[in-house]
């Protein structure tokens, strides 16, 4: 059934694990994830941006979605990423979509509470859940580019009043994290003593990971193997990522994975077969590859399997 995460977030949290929220932009990428998500019976959410609303067309995403949902049975949330007005989250809750994030992160804290609270109400009275964010992740996200000394992370006293004055059901917070395929100049490094704060001083509160993609580095290679140019990817540790689920984070967002996965497939499929000019050939390969790594994150890394 399509359904809030509300009861997501509480198996998780309850136990140490995290759901993973990937990021959908077309129908091959739905049905690689939920293959996956099938695969390991994991409840899953399904996350669309601005970006991709206006790429796919919202209603196509939302019926990609309610076809993923009849054909799998599984627990699916259908979420806003990153929606940035009350307008935005009130169209998406409007047509039928079960969660949203505003992300006020970029306006001054009590801007940030004001609107996040608006859409709090709004959304709570439709039954319908609300991430915000608090602090600012360094990296690119639709228009927004926050250079890495601009990134703020989230302040945990901070944190705690905002969550009481606007009642909203998750928070993502900034921790060290960032959007894309460039996250770390050097070693990867995550502020676990703010994140242990932040759930100590919040208890039972979920929170979310954005720029949680690992980029693995067998994808990099393989991009750059096959004629693409993305030297020095680097991404969040798998390490890290178990660790974080073992405090409050109870989802954790992936989209730049996604990318990487489908687009080395595609790669490898068109230069080892250039007369290859069949969608279906080089899309499927790229479907495969989405539900490879989507089924490695949730067995091996957010540990969601078994419970959906
Ligand atoms: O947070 C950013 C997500 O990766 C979505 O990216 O805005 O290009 O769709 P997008
Ligand atoms: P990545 O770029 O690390 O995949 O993060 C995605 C995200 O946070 C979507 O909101
Ligand atoms: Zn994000
Ligand atoms: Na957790």
């Amino acid at each position: 059934p399509l359904v809030t995460t509300k009861e997501m977030f509480k198996l998780a949290y309850e136990g140490n694990f995290a759901i993973g929220a990937f990021n959908v932009n077309n129908m091959e990428i739905v049905q690689g994830i939920v293959a996956a998500a099938k695969a390991e019976n994991a409840p899953v959410i399904l996350q669309a941006s601005a970006g991709a609303r206006k790429y796919a067309n919202s209603v196509y995403l939302r019926k990609l979605v309610e076809a993923a949902i009849e054909d799998t049975n599984l627990p699916i949330a259908l979420h806003l990423d990153h929606g940035d007005s009350f307008e935005i989250c009130k169209q998406c809750i409007d047509d039928g979509f079960t969660s949203v994030m505003i992300d006020g992160s970029h306006h001054p804290f009590e801007e940030n509470i004001e609107l996040t609270r608006k859409v709090v109400e709004y959304a709570h009275e439709r039954g319908v859940t609300v991430e915000a964010e608090l602090g600012q992740l360094a990296g690119i996200e639709d228009d927004v580019n926050v250079s890495a000394e601009n990134a703020t992370y989230t302040n945990p006293d901070q944190a705690v009043e905002f969550v009481e004055r606007t009642g909203v059901d998750s928070l993502a917070i900034a921790i060290g994290t960032s959007h894309g395929a460039y996250k770390f100049q050097g070693k990867a490094k995550l502020d676990f003593e703010r994140l242990e704060k932040i759930t100590k001083m919040l208890p039972n509160f979920p929170l979310v990971l954005h720029g949680a993609s690992s980029v693995p580095q067998e994808y990099v290679q393989m991009c750059n193997q096959y004629g693409g140019n993305i030297p020095g990817a680097k991404g969040v540790p798998e390490e890290m990522l178990r660790e974080a689920a073992k405090y409050g984070v109870c989802k954790i967002n992936v989209d730049t994975d996604l990318r990487l996965a489908m687009t080395s497939a595609v790669r490898k499929l068109f230069t080892e077969n250039p007369a290859e000019f069949d969608p279906r050939k080089y899309l499927g390969p790229g479907r495969d590859a989405i539900q490879k790594i989507v089924q490695h994150k949730i067995k091996n890394v957010f540990g969601s399997s078994g419970v959906a």
